[in-house]
């Protein structure tokens, strides 16, 4: 069915090709079609204290604002991740604000945390049905100053703790400035501080301790990579995910859109992510969770990133590309990966 829309889609702008598919997406939710998709494929897997129907799930920002879980849940993820979400609603930038590139199966984009408010993402997310992982990530709103950012931070944390299976805290958006400066240093302490506090006192309120990850840039250095993953587990941080999209462009130079301003995923950014994850698994051992997202646009990436010590992974830019195809190979030749190890025959 992917291949037949996927053209037409393709021919479109770009975000309006995404305001298509997620319109589409959120009436078959309203129609309950998501009832009637084939079966998920099923690889149990308990991460993060939490039991995820697969290991392959939707990466932030398609789904902003919580508006197509059910039927993106239907479509075989073991776990979306709705988000970013700031307190107050805000536009993002000025479109054109994404752009394809299709000579490298990749996309750039400066949508800048466009969002509804997490009080819309609240109420959607309450009405869903879907009973799979959902994750919840959260971000600071533009014209919020940085050293008001641990605010805003806690405010959509507190906002969402009730509804979320995890919390992502996005530190690692280039389209928000002065955002990814909270990555390091003094900044990451006092956010941290300030996130652990708000969740020790809901966790006492509520009996419920939600897992909370922090998802980081493949632009950092090695060594902030290697220290951060440290400081992070340290300050109670359950998981990392790793990565966001990279302001670097020596993969595509040349090719139309490539100097356009904002983040690249896809495949240009799938070696580096790889390496990040590498690195974070390093520095974590076992004491955190890692999901790997970047670049996987097939089962074998898929593989190689679980490989280089993720638990779990995250499609986005091989999603738009792929469509829901892809969810079930890299799901299915997980699976299969793991059962084989466990000298298991694969499920008919
Ligand atoms: C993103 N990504 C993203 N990440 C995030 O934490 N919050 C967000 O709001 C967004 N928004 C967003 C919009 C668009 C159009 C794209 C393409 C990406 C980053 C995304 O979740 C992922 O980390 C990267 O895109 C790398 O994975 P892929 O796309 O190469 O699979």
């Amino acid at each position: 069915m992917y291949s037949l829309v996927s053209p037409l889609l393709m021919r479109m702008p770009p975000e309006a090709s995404h305001d298509l598919a997620l319109g589409a997406l959120r009436w078959a939710g309203r129609l309950q079609l998501d009832t009637l998709m084939p079966a998920a494929v099923s690889d149990p897997v308990d991460v993060l204290g939490l039991r995820f129907g697969n290991r392959v799930g939707l990466a932030a920002g398609l789904d902003k604002n919580a508006d197509c879980i059910d039927a993106l849940g239907a479509l075989g993820f073991g776990f979306v991740e709705v988000g970013t979400v700031t307190p107050r609603g805000q536009p993002g930038n000025p479109k054109p604000r994404m752009f394809r590139l299709p000579a490298r199966r990749a996309l750039i984009n400066r949508m800048g945390f466009n969002n509804e408010g997490v009080d819309h993402l609240r109420a959607r997310a309450a009405q869903r049905r879907w009973p799979g992982v959902l994750g919840i990530n959260i971000g600071k709103n533009k014209v919020t100053p940085p050293e008001e950012a641990v605010q805003d931070y806690v405010q959509c944390f507190e906002a969402v703790h009730a509804l979320a299976d995890y919390v992502t805290v996005n530190l690692s958006s280039p389209n928000t400035p002065g955002l990814r400066d909270l990555q390091l240093g003094e900044a990451l302490d006092v956010l941290l501080a300030g996130l652990a506090a708000s969740r020790a006192r809901l966790a006492d309120e509520h009996g419920r301790r939600v897992p909370m990850l922090v998802k980081i840039a493949p632009d950092l250095h090695d060594e902030d990579v290697d220290a951060m993953s440290a400081r992070l587990v340290e300050s109670g941080i359950d998981g990392i995910i790793a990565t966001n999209t990279t302001v670097e462009r020596t993969a595509v130079a040349g090719l139309d859109h490539a100097e356009e301003a904002g983040g690249l995923s896809g495949d240009p950014i799938y070696a580096r992510s790889v390496e990040v994850v590498r690195r974070v698994r390093a520095a974590v051992g076992r004491d955190a969770a890692v999901i790997g997202v970047g670049g996987i646009d097939c089962a074998e990436r898929a593989l190689a990133m679980v490989e280089a010590g993720a638990d779990l992974v995250q499609v986005y830019t091989g999603f738009i590309y792929e469509g829901p195809a892809l969810v079930h190979a890299c799901a299915a030749a997980l699976r299969d990966e793991r059962r084989a190890s466990l000298g298991l025959a694969r499920p008919a």
